[in-house]
């Protein structure tokens, strides 16, 4: 399936792409130096051949950093033994072989940035499964912590109303919560690590302020809003299987569980499928590492070391609800390939069969944050008033295809969807609107079951 419109490309000097590549992929790079500079220093001098390797790879990343910022052609990717090597050179040689960082399609090279950094780690012996972005997401997380208890103190409150609705009031408390919910899973989008290179823990109380006062003041953020017939659909399909595409790790990742409980306490979801990435991705993606992290985190007794008694108890109970989840199959982790491959989402069917006819058997897809948006409707200069379901393109139109809900905060220069007047309002006094991570979209589309 092919785009209709022409790709975002880094070659626009006025497009978030370009400030992407000149400016922060640099910094994301020299992170990634820096750590492994740390993690090295602290080995052991007896490691050595753990301490070459080290210095290959920070020299390795120096090299990728300066092809980047010399708009080198792109090389392909060495073989590194990983099973999608070979769709990476398949793609790479039939479209990007003659084109640099600057001149291809900005999805293509910023995914191919994230699996080059892989492959350079893949392809040792004592490194291959570190992280460089690992560190990152663990500070984060734990200056997360007033949100993270916060919410975790409401999530014990609720599981205490009633199931499933009976009658109307019921309903209506079902559809309170479930707008919350979700909208706190949106957010929860907004603390991202690749865009938000220096955060204080002030900015992260800011960032997480969720109650439900703020919530209502966010709402006007929200530029399309299909929550409430998000909301319709799960209300009349309870005991549903209901997966997330996740995005990144740490608070985005414990809302959506956070929203997984609920949606299996209170009778909607019978069996929630979480999708995770394969190696380290756009710095904050949550891999199956992070999963199992979160877990031994929301049980520690020192992460959180200012949590008090009452709090880590809130915390507890929460994660041993999730852990029988997981043991009863209730909540299941899976990962594929085609997450971290370079394709956009019009080719899920084509390229990742056995994974969309997984999909189609959901009652419902949640896709998180940016990237995913932006594979959704192929990261095209679409007109913002296009219609979500033309712009996700075969997912809408393929017979059989799953229903969708989009959650996204507005992190690169592409949305569709929004009512006439509204980019002529936002343009003529924010320029990075589409960009600065302030707005958001919920877009929901039914499928073709
Ligand atoms: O750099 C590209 C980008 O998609 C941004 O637009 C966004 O800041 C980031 O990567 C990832 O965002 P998310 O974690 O929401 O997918
Ligand atoms: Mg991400």
């Amino acid at each position: 399936a092919n785009p209709p419109r022409p790709a975002l490309i880094a070659t626009d000097k006025d497009s978030f792409a370009y400030i992407t590549t000149v400016e922060r992929w640099p910094v994301i790079v020299t992170k990634i130096v820096d750590e492994v500079y740390k993690s090295r220093h602290s080995l052991d001098l007896s490691e050595v051949d753990k301490l070459k390797e080290g210095k290959e790879i920070i020299d390795s990343i120096g090299g990728l950093k300066y092809q980047m910022q010399r708009k080198k052609p792109l090389i392909p990717i060495e073989d590194d033994g990983k099973s999608d090597i070979g769709t990476w050179t398949h793609v790479f040689n039939t479209y990007f072989k003659d084109e640099n960082w600057y001149s291809a399609t900005w999805l293509f090279v910023e995914c191919y940035l994230y699996r080059r950094i892989h492959s350079i780690f893949a392809r040792t012996k004592h490194w291959k499964d570190y992280d460089p972005f690992f560190r990152q997401k663990e500070v984060a997380f734990k200056a997360s912590f007033i949100a993270v208890i916060e919410i975790a103190k409401y999530i014990d409150e609720l599981i205490y109303i009633p199931k499933l609705p009976a009658d109307n009031e019921k309903i209506d408390v079902g559809r309170i919560i479930f707008h919350e919910l979700v909208q706190i899973s949106l957010w929860g989008n907004s603390t991202d690590l690749s865009l938000l290179t220096n955060l204080s823990n002030d900015d992260f109380k800011k960032l997480q302020d969720l109650g439900t006062k703020r919530l209502k003041e966010l709402e006007k953020n929200i530029l399309a809003n299909d929550l409430e017939k998000a909301w319709n659909y799960v209300s009349e399909n309870s005991n549903a299987r209901i997966d997330i595409i996740l995005d990144n790790a740490g608070f985005e990742f414990y809302v959506d569980l956070v929203l997984s409980d609920w949606l299996i306490q209170s009778g909607y979801a019978k069996e929630i499928h979480l999708h995770a990435k394969k190696f380290p991705w756009f710095v904050s993606d949550t891999t199956l590492n992070d999963f199992n992290w979160l877990f031994q985190t929301l049980q520690s007794e020192d992460f959180f070391s200012s949590a008090s008694e009452m709090e880590r108890s809130f915390l507890k109970k929460l994660s041993n609800r999730l852990q029988s989840y997981i043991a009863n199959y209730r909540l299941i982790l899976t990962s594929d390939c085609f997450w971290t491959s370079p394709y956009a989402y019009w080719h899920l069917a084509e390229q990742a069969p056995d994974l969309y006819a997984d999909l189609c058997t959901s009652n419902l897809v949640i896709f998180k944050g940016d990237l995913n948006y932006r594979k959704l409707i192929y990261d095209c200069k679409w007109k913002t008033t296009t219609p979500f379901n033309e712009a996700i393109g075969p997912l809408s139109s393929i017979k059989g295809s799953p229903s969708i809900l989009a959650l996204r905060t507005m992190k690169a220069d592409v949305v569709v969807g929004l009512e006439e007047g509204i980019e002529e309002r936002l343009s003529s006094n924010e320029s990075d609107w589409m960009y600065s991570g302030k707005y958001a979209v919920i877009q929901f589309n039914m499928g073709n079951k």
